[in-house]
């Protein structure tokens, strides 16, 4: 702090008329790229200290989409507030608050995927947002014909699909057969940190009503039932489904979305067999509470090694789950379950890690049965997002959006 209020001062008297706060470096990276695991608003503490010892106004971003937080931090931690990735998520973020239409703005997730994860190779995009930076060679236009499209899943895919049809002025029903939108983002998104991932719910739920989607809940598409919507396309977006883990013992192995959904209880002693993403941040939620957790993974490294996910958010999460002292063993396979714990070898030896929950996160498989028994028909039949390859969220909007603005 003491060389950066000094730096700002020299900036300063050297003639600058306003200083924009930031953090990090390129040995905190996550500082300057907050991924979700941040609180919002983290560089407001950074720009109250220095609004007292500058008198130049002060810029402040770092999740500060929030329109009250924004408010209250005017003039005790700036005078300006800026916006970085949340204007990539959504350019009409400023007008939207303005006119106070908060529910319509698309939120970011946090995740780097579309933007500063790509930055290497790729040109700077956004996760839910497509056509972000290409948007005039990859914006939307009107359908020159009409038609009518059944989305069958009401998950992030078939909703972006939904939305996208619709806009484009088509018909669209969508169908989900569960009581409520969002796939697997419901699950996904109970942890404190994740909560972007149900405000992109909203977001969507909401644009279903402002682009006149029918949306009928509790209603499952079948290959006997399809047929009578009467439609010209089908998009199947049915999701998928957590790969389910048997291992012989004493004690039953739940999934993780059985955990973060309420229906199983963790005690507070867990073993988690998987230790990529959906593991090793179910390991965060549940030790963020206070449980003794340990991830175990076969592979010799856990979230697919380094560089597989944006780095920020790796670093973080890594950073994250040492400091709530999440054991992680890494080249060890789980043999059996006892009353005592999870049997497991590592480096040709056996040793007992005690548990009493057991949550297997071994990934998720393609609920494809639906596009599998419709492709044939008379008229044409796609499959997009998870139940056509299982991915992430940005896959499941970016391959909706595709289809979508073609249809
Ligand atoms: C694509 C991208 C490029 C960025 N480039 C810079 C940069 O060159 N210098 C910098 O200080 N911060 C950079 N940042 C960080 C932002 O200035 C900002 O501090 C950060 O994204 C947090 O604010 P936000 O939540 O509004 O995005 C960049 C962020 C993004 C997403
Ligand atoms: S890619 Fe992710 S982090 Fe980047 S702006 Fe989009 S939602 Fe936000």
């Amino acid at each position: 702090m003491e060389e950066g209020v000094a730096a700002a001062k020299i900036l300063v008297d050297a003639g600058y008329d306003s200083l924009n706060v930031d953090a990090g470096t390129y040995d905190s990276w996550y500082w300057n790229h907050p991924p979700m695991y941040f609180e919002d608003g983290m560089y407001r503490e950074f720009g109250r200290i220095l609004k007292q010892e500058v008198d130049v106004p002060i810029i402040l971003a770092g999740r500060m989409d929030n329109p009250e937080l924004a408010e209250e931090s005017i003039g005790t931690c700036c005078d300006i507030i800026s916006y970085g990735r949340p204007l990539l998520a959504d350019a009409e973020i400023a007008t939207k608050i303005k006119e106070g239409r908060v529910d319509e703005i698309r939120p970011c997730l946090g995740c780097h995927e579309g933007c500063m994860g790509r930055i290497a190779n790729a040109t700077v995009s956004c996760a839910v947002n497509s056509a972000c930076g290409r948007e005039n060679i990859y914006g939307l236009t009107p359908a020159l014909q009409k038609k009518k499209i059944l989305v069958a899943g009401g998950g992030i895919a078939g909703m972006e699909t939904a939305r996208v049809c619709a806009l484009r002025g088509h018909d669209v029903v969508l169908c989900e057969k569960s009581d409520h939108l969002g796939g697997n983002l419901i699950p996904g998104g109970v942890p404190h940190f994740k909560r972007y991932d149900l405000k992109l719910v909203d977001y969507y739920k909401r644009q279903m009503e402002l682009q006149g989607v029918e949306v009928h809940l509790n209603t499952e598409v079948t290959a006997d039932t399809a047929k009578s919507f009467q439609a010209d396309i089908i998009v199947c977006a049915s999701g998928s489904t957590p790969k389910q883990m048997t291992v012989n013992g004493e004690l039953p192995v739940y999934t993780a979305d059985e955990v973060l959904l309420g229906k199983q209880d963790a005690s507070d002693q867990i073993v988690i067999i998987g230790g990529g993403l959906v593991g090793c941040e179910t390991a965060l939620w549940l030790a963020q509470q206070g449980k003794k957790v340990s991830v175990v993974e076969i592979l010799p490294e856990i979230l697919g090694g380094h560089g597989a996910m944006p780095h920020m958010n790796y670093y973080m999460l890594t950073d994250l789950l040492n400091y709530h002292k999440v054991d992680i063993y890494t080249d060890t396979k789980v043999l059996k379950t006892t009353s005592d714990g999870v049997v497991v070898e590592t480096d040709g030896t056996q040793k007992v890690l005690p548990a009493k929950t057991v949550i297997a996160s071994i990934g998720y498989i393609e609920n494809n049965m639906l596009y599998e028994q419709l492709k044939d028909s008379e008229i044409p039949v796609y499959n997009i997002g998870d139940s056509s390859q299982v991915h992430n969220i940005m896959y499941a909007i970016w391959n909706a959006y595709e289809l979508a603005r073609g249809l």
